[in-house]
């Protein structure tokens, strides 16, 4: 079964609204009618709407990079699902390893997010990943499956269907030290076959997941080229716009 691949740019906490718009403009005049391959982005939420307006008619997608499992009420600072679908964001990402470690985000509440943006109508991009003392202590596939399953639990096989998986080693993130392919690729295989285990072949077989981790022009090819490597998930090289151009255009 074939998976489109998708390539999805984690702006983070950068990027005033002005240079959003800059770079999504930039994106959009070179990928904004690419096809065979989706194109995702995620900036920070305070140029959501503006970079949404530039993006209007292309077939880039609007991410956030996070939200808040209520539909409203006393959450001072954060953001309800349906205030990220009306600025016209169709993705969100959950469980960012910078969440779970700087802002202390569980299993459980990161399973809430889930379902809650799959019944808003967002398409949740879920992270997973371990830390270097997990990959040390031989620990990784254990890490990551729990995290799955937490996030996983309860959910329908057609809800599953609309999840995107993105593995990200912390030990990866940032720091200029990617995973070997085939470092990725072993544990690609073990997600899909826990989607199996806990939804069914063809599931698996149709889930993406991306690969997430000093992603690089010099890197994605020899990436993608692995069986179960849907994409990547993007962070300081989608702050440039030829770099994250040429990402999207590997061969
Ligand atoms: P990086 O970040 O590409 O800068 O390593 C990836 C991410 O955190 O999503």
């Amino acid at each position: 079964m074939s998976r489109i691949p998708m390539i999805a740019g984690n702006w983070k906490m950068h990027k005033t609204v002005a240079e959003a718009v800059r770079l999504a403009a930039a994106l959009r005049g070179a990928l904004g009618n690419l096809a065979g391959r989706e194109v995702m982005i995620a900036p920070p939420c305070t140029a959501l709407s503006e970079v949404a307006r530039e993006l209007t008619g292309s077939s880039i997608h609007l991410g956030a990079q996070n939200m808040y499992p209520e539909d409203s009420g006393a959450f001072t600072g954060e953001i309800a699902p349906a205030m990220l679908r009306s600025v016209g964001c169709s993705h969100v990402i959950l469980g960012h390893s910078e969440r779970r470690q700087i802002f202390n985000e569980s299993d459980d509440f990161i399973a809430r997010k889930v379902a809650k943006a799959l019944a808003t109508d967002l398409t949740p991009v879920l992270c997973v990943g371990e830390t270097l003392p997990e990959r040390e202590a031989e620990t990784a596939v254990e890490v990551v499956s729990r995290q799955l399953r937490a996030a996983l639990k309860g959910l329908t096989k057609s809800e599953a269907l609309r999840i995107i998986i993105a593995y990200e080693p912390v030990w990866a993130i940032g720091t200029g030290r990617t995973a070997t392919p085939d470092i990725a690729q072993e544990m690609h295989a073990t997600i899909r076959r826990l989607l199996q285990d806990l939804f069914s072949d063809p599931i698996a077989a149709q889930v993406r997941i991306l690969y997430g981790g000093s992603v690089k022009p010099e890197n994605i090819s020899a990436l993608m080229a692995e069986t179960d490597i849907d994409g990547a998930l993007v962070g300081g090289a989608s702050l440039k716009a030829e770099d994250f151009i040429q990402i999207v255009e590997y061969t």
